[in-house]
């Protein structure tokens, strides 16, 4: 019963989608477990480069059944716009599942994800703007809106109106907008019903049948671990669980059933949106790490914050998660850095600090201890195994893993498929 979690370590856009993919080809299911469309997943088959939001990246595997667990919200327009940009490139996504019990992202959440933001003003999130924050917050209190009220008129109706109280006092008394029509909602999600049904099913009673005939089941993360709403940088993280935990809860698989948990890290450290980030570089360094990187945001198109590689992140990461492994990406963007600095620990008023800090205060208050690793300047991008390295960024590697808490079993040297160095099999 292989079930393995891959989870971003960092603060998302470590290379999940590229990790997920590579894995397609051997697994019978992936599943997205948390999250939605704040989600942007980047995979490159060949020449073709694929910008997944919702789906999970193992539909561009073809053996592979990809699943939208109960964990997850959907916006059925960002859904179908999707499925239909892959049919139109030839992917098939006929075997698509989706939970009958994952909510739904209603227009009015987006409309409050915007408007809250804007209210914040100076101290805005960052969101991506796509209603994922008030989606949960509905669910949570229990006005949320599920894939299976599409199938009663009557429930869906008494649903949205229970959601729309309180919104609508808030947007037009607190925000001045136009309260939002209860029946306009309805005939917009009852439009999805019939496009949604084939896909609708109890994924957990899938799931777990897989599992138990020894199928394999890979659960991909969205966002990562410092954006988890319980074990992030609170209050500047999303509103779901990207650790391991949230594998179990947002797909319906118990804890024991769980193999393996892979962490996605970067090589260095990239955040998009607001919030602390000890070792953010303002300087030449983290301009070239952007422009080499091509550190840009898939969902928002947004510039990602760039800074060293933070290893009391890694540690955390290897802590809340359970690490069994990681998955080293973007090796390859470092070539040609003399000296490397690492974050190896915190400076926090004076003291030095080799783990997270509970505080926030504290974490604001972070600076990075730094030390120097020897750069490479040979072009890695062909490497196939890790001898194939040069000995400077072997050293680098062997470096973070022994910083990092578990063994770094597969290296990324570009962002192709084949651009990948195994060194421990997954499986
Ligand atoms: P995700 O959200 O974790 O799936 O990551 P993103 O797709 O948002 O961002 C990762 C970016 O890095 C994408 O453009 C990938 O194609 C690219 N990428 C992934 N792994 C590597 C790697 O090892 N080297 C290089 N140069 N690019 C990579
Ligand atoms: P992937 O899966 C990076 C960030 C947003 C914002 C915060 C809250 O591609 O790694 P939200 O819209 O979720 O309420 O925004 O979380 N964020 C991400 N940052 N990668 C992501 O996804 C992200 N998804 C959300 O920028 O700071
Ligand atoms: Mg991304």
């Amino acid at each position: 019963m292989p079930a393995l979690v891959l989870l971003g370590a960092q603060w998302g856009d470590e290379g999940k989608g590229k990790a997920t993919d590579l894995l397609g080809g051997s697994v019978d299911y992936v599943v997205r477990y948390q999250g939605g469309n704040n989600a942007g997943h980047t995979v490159v088959v060949g020449d073709q480069k694929y910008a997944l939001h919702l789906l999970p990246s193992g539909i561009l595997s073809p053996g592979c059944t990809p699943v939208i667990g109960n964990g997850v919200v959907v916006d059925p327009s960002v859904l179908f716009s999707e499925l239909s940009g892959l049919n139109e490139r030839g992917v098939d996504t006929s075997k698509l599942l989706i939970s009958g019990n994952a909510h739904i992202i209603t227009p009015y959440n987006v409309t409050v994800d915007k408007v809250t933001e804007r209210f914040l003003g100076k101290r805005k999130i960052g969101t991506t703007g796509r209603g994922i924050g008030p989606t949960y917050a509905d669910k949570i209190n229990r006005v949320g809106i599920r894939v299976q009220d599409l199938y009663d008129e009557s429930i869906l109706t008494q649903k949205v109106e229970a959601a729309l109280d309180a919104k609508n006092q808030m947007l037009t008394k607190l925000y001045n907008r136009r309260a939002i029509a209860v029946e306009q909602v309805v005939e917009e999600l009852l439009g999805y019903a019939d496009k949604l049904a084939p896909y609708v099913t109890d994924t957990v009673l899938v799931l777990n049948q897989a599992l138990d005939q020894d199928k394999v089941v890979l659960f991909e993360g969205g966002q990562g671990t410092l954006l988890d709403i319980d074990h992030g940088t609170y209050p500047f993280v999303t509103s779901s669980n990207p650790t391991a935990g949230g594998a179990c809860t947002g797909a319906g698989v118990g804890p024991t059933k769980i193999s393996r948990v892979i962490g996605i890290l970067k090589a260095y450290t990239t955040r998009v949106g607001a919030g602390p980030f000890p070792t953010e570089l303002f300087d030449e360094d983290g301009e070239a790490l952007r422009r080499i990187g091509g550190e840009r945001g898939v969902t928002t198109g947004r510039d990602r914050r760039c800074g060293w590689f933070d290893a009391v992140i890694a540690r955390y990461a290897t802590r809340v998660n359970g690490l069994t492994d990681f998955f080293l990406t973007k090796l390859d963007v470092l070539t040609g850095w003399e000296q490397i600095p690492v974050c190896v620990a915190y400076e926090i008023d004076g003291k030095r600090v080799e783990e997270l800090p509970y505080s926030q205060t504290d974490f604001h208050h972070a600076k990075p201890v730094y030390e120097m690793l020897p750069g490479w300047s040979e072009d890695i991008t062909g490497a196939k195994s890790f001898s194939d390295l040069p000995k400077n960024a072997q050293a680098y590697v062997k470096a973070l893993e022994e910083m990092s808490g578990a063994p770094i079993s597969a290296i990324g040297v570009g962002p192709g498929r084949d651009e990948t160095i195994q060194i421990n099999s997954f499986l």
